[in-house]
């Protein structure tokens, strides 16, 4: 089944002016975690507009260890290379090789989310940043009904220097929480 992952703020904002709702240096741990948990699923599947419009490369970090990216468009091609094209969230599902990541954006998100999606999604990564950050009011991520979902994970990132990595910080308290369908 698919899981989501994802990172909002206080007011569960997702982004900023179309682009990433932090800086790409001020979140460490939570890039840590998208790097670990993406790496470990196998398949990533994204929004034209993350992959594009955020420049992401398959050469840069975030995808590098994923073995499979996907990326949902209307378009029949995408100036990058390695990754593959699905004309809809669901077929971008049946296209996975194994359980797929959906990593945004807030169009992937709502269409995973939908009580029609036939591939519902059992689990959603999310790093609950504990601050109010600039964001887009319609890019928001969705509250999670409790009755169908129960938190399983709970883990306080405080702000500060990652121990052993000398550059790398997180300027903003997160929880790194787990939700699963209940
Ligand atoms: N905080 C987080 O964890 C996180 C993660 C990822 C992204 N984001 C943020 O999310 C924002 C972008 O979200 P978004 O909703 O604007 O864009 P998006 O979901 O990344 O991409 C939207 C594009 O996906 C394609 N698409 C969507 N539904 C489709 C369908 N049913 N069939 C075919 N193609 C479909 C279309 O591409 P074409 O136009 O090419 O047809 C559409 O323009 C940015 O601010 C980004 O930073 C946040």
């Amino acid at each position: 089944m698919p899981a989501i992952i994802v990172a909002y703020e206080r007011r569960r904002g997702i982004g900023a002016r179309g682009g990433l709702l932090y800086g790409p240096y001020e979140m460490a741990t939570d890039k840590a975690r998208f790097r670990e948990i993406s790496r470990q699923m196998g398949t990533l599947i994204i929004g034209r507009k993350s992959l594009i419009d955020e420049q992401i490369s398959l050469d840069t970090r975030p995808f590098a260890k994923v073995e499979q990216v996907i990326v949902v468009t209307h378009q029949d091609a995408l100036p990058v290379p390695g990754i593959e094209i699905a004309h809809s969230l669901a077929e971008a599902v049946e296209k996975s090789h194994s359980d797929p990541l959906i990593a945004g954006g807030a169009s992937m998100y709502a269409q995973a989310l939908d009580a029609e999606f036939p591939y519902p999604v059992d689990t959603v990564y999310a790093t609950e940043i504990d601050a109010d950050l600039p964001h887009d009011s319609e890019m928001r991520f969705p509250e999670l009904p409790r009755e169908e979902w129960i938190e399983t994970e709970r883990e306080y990132v405080p702000v500060g220097m990652l121990p052993n990595h000398a550059r790398k910080q997180n300027v903003y308290p997160s929880y790194e929480v787990t939700y699963r369908r209940r």
